[in-house]
């Protein structure tokens, strides 16, 4: 499969099998994570697996959606801010290099037969109790992970190429 192949092939899986994941493939997805970039090469990701029932329970007072529960595995893609890198304006990159990790999660999941959709619409507060994270350490963003009820892709909805890609300067027409 291509790059451009796998890219298209990823989508966000909302309905699980409630088959289990095996563990060398878990392995493999953060083979991927390991690969990742980042700023200065910090690597301030941190990742926390929730597979047992118990820990699933606590955590829909984090995320109240019934669909996220039919995945096997949740996993919470954190970012520990004592380490990531600050450039000399205060920016924290920090989140950027977790996107870019959980982003080769996804898409090696996909490549496996595996479903995952971000989510970043829960609530960060009883995350960090949930999840026991020290004040440095936020979570960035979680995804479900398992088999995919549907495997056929939905039309994939996204903007013309044009609409994001300019020539020189914000705006400008390209050639080709
Ligand atoms: C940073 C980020 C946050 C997202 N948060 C949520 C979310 O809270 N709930 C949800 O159902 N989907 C969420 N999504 C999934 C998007 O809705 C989805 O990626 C987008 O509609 C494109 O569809 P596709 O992933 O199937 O290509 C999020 C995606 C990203 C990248």
């Amino acid at each position: 499969m291509s790059f451009y192949e796998l890219a298209h092939s990823r989508f966000s899986v909302r309905k699980y099998k409630s088959l289990p994941v095996e563990e060398e493939t878990l392995e493999e997805l953060f083979k991927a994570v390991a690969l990742a970039p980042s700023a200065c090469n910090i690597q301030p990701w941190v990742f926390i697996v929730l597979r047992d029932e118990q820990s699933r329970l606590s955590f829909r007072t984090v995320y109240p959606r019934e669909w996220f529960y039919s995945a096997p595995v949740i996993i919470a893609a954190c970012c520990d801010h004592d380490r990531s890198w600050k450039r000399n304006d205060g920016k924290d990159f920090g989140e950027i290099d977790v996107a870019i990790a959980l982003d080769h999660l996804t898409l090696v999941a996909a490549e496996r037969g595996l479903g995952t959709c971000w989510v970043g619409n829960f609530n960060v507060e009883t995350a960090c109790r949930v999840l026991r994270l020290p004040a440095n350490v936020a979570p960035v963003a979680l995804t479900p992970l398992g088999y995919p009820v549907a495997t056929t892709n939905p039309e994939k909805v996204r903007k013309e190429i044009s609409e994001f890609v300019f020539e020189g300067y914000f705006g400008g027409k390209r050639t080709t």
